[in-house]
């Protein structure tokens, strides 16, 4: 009796912590590197820094950085854009170090600076996108301190090689822009970024060949009233008025074209939009049912940050659930085609970002949010996290698993030539230690498995129309002929295990 007891408990142990993702880094409160002492007890004593008043929100892995943006919600911030070196000695709570530099960051310089950054993004050709939304402070206590300004870095100099303020037709009074997601093309000229408008409720376009944008609005992008209620970590609040949130990009279609996913935050629908609409200017108006419904992803499933890989799976926070969640866009969308990735109660409350690099890493970000924003963090506890595993070890034994790749048309594999210069240049092998390695022996798949509760939405959904299925991507396997090097890294664990 006492054995099974202890056994229960054990399982439901591993249940309730991350088994998959391990946690690289973690922090009770941000800190940043300076160049000195002495310029560091000056900030310190002058309030440039405030470390309690710092949130890490989104993340970015690019070779051996891996971007940390942290908002100016409140004082004290000294840079809005920062990495962590990871090919500098290992350091579990590493201090930030702002990018491109502390000048690149000033608050208020418009022209020179940036003042707050989200989630930002690495292309293929070695850029970094970030989107200044040149705010300070929080709701209600924002200042536009600087007009919404696309920067785009050249991450081999470190260079800023592109600024461009969105035009005035681009935003409205309740903008907010939060997210970002890329749409690379035939060549690097030939790439455009999308931004979701939460509040404003729009979707905006940029075409980097042309330095112009314009801006989409639909009636997907709004939120769902019926589920703007939420409960995360204890705490019950409101964000009935968020709408199009999560935004990622499938690979590339037979069509040449990918497809555009989004989620309002106050919604648990997903939606959909090919590029080839987006990239036209002309469609801004008329192009009504060329969005599309995909699905639904079932109860509690309200998302802030989603990707997908280049074989089609797309992941998202779980911000209910303290989950990352997983879908195969092979699959229609639906609750029993969705699977929890991983989940942890303490550890991913709040998973505010998820990204995948070119090793096909999942790196996930966690920062108790809500907690911060609605009541207070404890700055004796472990607040913020950054984890780290590959992704077909993610979605093992779920149902979002996909088969290996299948061996690419020779049509495509010119189409994708040119990346495969820039993929074989990264290096084989990165540092990547593993804080708290979790027993392989105890990882239960039946566990990992832990698919959403088929709970019905017909009743929400069903005046909504037919769910619809984009043609699949291309596979793009060549990708893969470079050998991963988290294959042998991942075996290096076990061993050590
Ligand atoms: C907004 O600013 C005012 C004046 O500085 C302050 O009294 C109030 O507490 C602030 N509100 C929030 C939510 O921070
Ligand atoms: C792009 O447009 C911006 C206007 O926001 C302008 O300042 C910049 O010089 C343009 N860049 C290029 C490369 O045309």
């Amino acid at each position: 009796m006492v054995g099974r007891l202890i056994l229960l408990f054990g399982l439901i142990s591993i249940a309730s912590a991350a088994v998959k993702l391990q946690e690289v880094y973690s922090w009770n409160v941000l800190d940043w590197n300076y160049p000195d002492q002495y310029l560091k007890q000056q900030a310190l004593q002058t309030g440039a820094l405030i470390r309690q008043n710092a949130l890490p929100v989104g993340i970015e892995r690019w070779r051996d950085k891996l971007f940390v943006s942290v908002p100016r919600w409140r004082p004290g911030i000294p840079a809005t854009l920062n990495y962590i070196p990871l090919d500098a000695p290992y350091e579990p709570s590493p201090k930030l170090t702002p990018y491109p530099s502390f000048q690149g960051n000033e608050l208020g310089d418009c022209e020179n600076g940036l003042t707050t950054v989200y989630r930002i993004k690495a292309d293929s050709c070695d850029r970094l996108w970030v989107l200044d939304v040149g705010t300070y402070g929080y709701d209600p206590n924002v200042t536009n301190v600087c007009p919404y300004s696309i920067n785009v870095y050249d991450l081999h100099t470190d260079q800023r090689i592109r600024r461009y303020v969105f035009r005035p037709e681009d935003i409205v009074s309740t903008t907010f822009i939060a997210n970002i997601a890329l749409d690379e093309g035939l060549s690097c000229d030939d790439t455009f970024a999308y931004f979701s408008d939460e509040l404003g409720y729009g979707l905006i376009a940029y075409s980097w060949e042309q330095n112009k944008s314009w801006r989409f609005s639909h009636s997907y992008f709004f939120p769902d009233p019926l589920v703007g209620d939420f409960n995360i970590a204890g705490l019950n609040f409101q964000w009935g008025a968020e709408g199009i949130f999560g935004i990622t990009t499938s690979p590339m279609s037979a069509d040449g074209y990918r497809t555009l996913y989004f989620s309002p935050l106050s919604s648990y629908t997903e939606f959909a939009v090919s590029t080839r609409i987006l990239r036209d200017e002309s469609k801004v108006t008329g192009s009504y049912r060329d969005f599309k419904v995909v699905g639904t992803r079932g109860r509690d499933t309200h998302t802030t940050a989603k990707v997908m890989d280049i074989t089609g799976v797309q992941l998202f926070s779980l911000i209910d659930q303290n989950a990352i969640g997983c879908w195969s866009s092979r699959l229609p969308l639906k609750p029993q085609n969705i699977a929890i990735a991983d989940k942890d109660d303490v550890g991913l409350v709040f998973p505010s970002d998820v990204k995948i690099d070119n090793a096909r890493n999942v790196w996930v970000m966690s920062d108790r949010m809500p907690v911060f924003l609605e009541s207070e963090l404890n700055y004796g506890d472990i607040n913020f996290r950054i984890y780290v595993a590959p992704l077909e070890k993610l979605t093992q034994g779920t149902v979002c698993e996909t088969e290996s790749p299948v061996i690419q048309s020779p049509k495509s594999l010119s189409v994708y030539s040119p990346r495969l210069q820039t993929i074989s240049q990264i290096p084989s092998k990165i540092f990547l230690p593993a804080t708290s390695p979790r027993p392989a022996t105890l990882y239960n798949p039946s566990i990992s498995q832990n698919v959403i509760p088929k709970v019905s939405n017909n009743l929400l959904y069903s005046k909504q129309p037919q769910p619809f299925f984009f043609p699949p991507a291309t596979p793009q396997t060549d990708l893969f002929n470079t050998n991963p090097w988290w294959l042998k890294d991942n075996s290096r664990i076990h061993d050590r295990i």
